[in-house]
């Protein structure tokens, strides 16, 4: 079986030769990473030569063009989805806060969502709040025991009038991934969207294994350079 090498993995992230850094351990990537030095290369790049409008005629703005088309067709490759599928925003926060603004047009007063309280707060509290807009928001709460969302329940959650299930791919607290593809099979039957949190789930394991019906996904490739989402 391969060896992971990861002195040459090490080798790739500048940080570990940085002598003021030497002797830390940082445990807080959720306020951003160091990143390799492909990353540091790529950003360096625009930051320096094509950091201007894209696609107009001229060889700067040519070449931000070209590189942003690749930046879709790569990401739509590693995500099997198509490039038109994904989307790079700001934050996933961000993300979902125009998600949710734009998804309350579409619906009535009375229509219902479902939230869990196992996400983190981005895929949550935007939901919650189009409560104030006469939205029904019902709660697929975790087993207090174990910590874990039992696909079971959302039997009894789902109605004529549900419109969408928000979940996260995996725990925050607990790490236990969630099946993804049995939630939103559930979900499709009921004839609701799906909003599924990655952030925590894809840089461990494959986010789109499958035709997930009506499924956005947010995912994680951030600190530099945003968050996406695929659907
Ligand atoms: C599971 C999860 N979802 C969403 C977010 C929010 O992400 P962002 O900082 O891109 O808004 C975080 C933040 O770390 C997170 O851990």
């Amino acid at each position: 079986m391969p060896q992971l090498d990861s002195r040459f993995i090490r080798s790739q992230f500048p940080a570990f030769e940085e002598p003021s850094l030497n002797g830390w351990g940082f445990f807080e990537n959720a306020g951003g990473s160091y990143a390799c030095r492909q990353v540091i290369s790529r950003l360096t790049h625009y930051y320096t030569r094509t950091k201007v409008q894209p696609y107009y005629g001229f060889p700067a703005s040519m070449a931000a063009g070209a590189a942003m088309d690749e930046a879709y067709a790569r990401m739509a490759a590693y995500l099997n989805v198509g490039e038109d599928e994904v989307h790079f925003g700001p934050s996933t926060t961000q993300n979902l806060y125009v998600l949710a603004r734009a998804f309350r047009e579409l619906w009535d007063k009375g229509d219902e969502i479902i939230v869990t309280n196992q996400d983190h707060e981005a895929n949550s509290g935007f939901w919650r709040r189009l409560e104030k807009t006469g939205m029904v928001v019902k709660e697929w709460g975790i087993d207090p025991r174990t910590g874990r969302l039992n696909p079971g329940d959302l039997d009894a959650l789902f109605s004529a009038r549900t419109r969408l299930l928000a979940f996260p791919h995996c725990s925050n607290i607990i790490a236990h991934v969630n099946p993804v593809a049995e939630i939103a099979a559930r979900a499709k039957a009921a004839g609701a969207f799906v909003v599924v949190d990655g952030v925590s789930y894809a840089p461990h394991g494959c986010l789109m294994s499958g035709p997930w019906g009506r499924t956005s996904i947010f995912s994680p490739f951030t600190r530099p350079g945003g968050r996406i989402w695929g659907s």
